[in-house]
């Protein structure tokens, strides 16, 4: 399972970079916005700059809601930087823009996905991932998770290759829960990728591990 930060923060992503298992970012309007990113020119230049950061796919996300807008506006992302996805809304004009782009040979990401059969479109229009929310999913008291197994399920029977990228994720729980539903690639925000690390039992592990190499040095004085 691939894991993708979704968060435009240059210095979160440098962290996770860091770490060494981070595949791709994901972003969109809101999380440009929240780092105080506007304007066409600004946020070309921020895209370019969290595309030279990492090798993998970055997602992009399209503005327009009309299919013209989403074509021209989804040819200049991908023209910043070759790892750029195009993110494009799960809607009618979406679905046409992603089936253009997938002849174009440019790498989409189908979002504001929230059922099987938006899923079910996705994939036969060619898109490369298909993003489930499965946080406001839950939010909204449905169950986020079950709709990555049946997309699973869905996918593999039927032999589908878009890639099922678990979106909307906001704790370390459900990056492990979305492992075992079969999702191909996960998108957290950096405390839920950090918060994998911690069991309380390392922390305690590690220190008698240390405080006996400790108490041996001195014995051996
Ligand atoms: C990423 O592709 C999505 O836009 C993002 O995960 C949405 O997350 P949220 O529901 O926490 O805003």
């Amino acid at each position: 399972m691939k894991f993708f930060i979704d968060t435009a923060n240059l210095d979160q992503i440098k962290e996770a970079s860091e770490l060494g298992i981070l595949d791709g970012v994901t972003t969109n309007p809101s999380l440009m916005a929240k780092e105080g990113i506007s304007g066409k020119e600004n946020i070309y230049r921020h895209y370019k700059k969290i595309c030279d950061l990492v090798e993998g796919d970055v997602s992009a996300e399209v503005i327009s809601i009309d299919l013209e807008g989403m074509l021209r506006e989804g040819k200049e992302l991908a023209e910043i930087a070759d790892n750029i996805v195009v993110k494009v809304p799960m809607t009618k004009d979406g679905i046409k823009a992603i089936c253009e782009f997938t002849e174009l040979g440019i790498k989409t990401n189908c979002t504001l996905v929230f059922s099987a059969g938006q899923a079910i479109l996705a994939a036969k229009a060619g898109a490369t991932y298909v993003s489930p929310f499965i946080g406001r999913i839950d939010d909204s008291n449905w169950d986020g998770m079950q709709l990555i197994k049946d997309i699973f399920e869905i996918y593999t029977l039927q032999g589908y290759e878009t890639e099922i990228l678990a979106a909307s994720i906001r704790s370390s729980y459900q990056i492990v829960e979305s492992a075992k539903a079969g999702a191909d690639v996960v998108t957290c925000p950096l405390d839920a990728i950090l918060g994998l690390l911690k069991h309380p039992l390392t922390d305690i592990g590690l220190a008698k591990f240390l405080e006996d190499h400790r108490k041996a040095e001195s014995a051996a004085k």
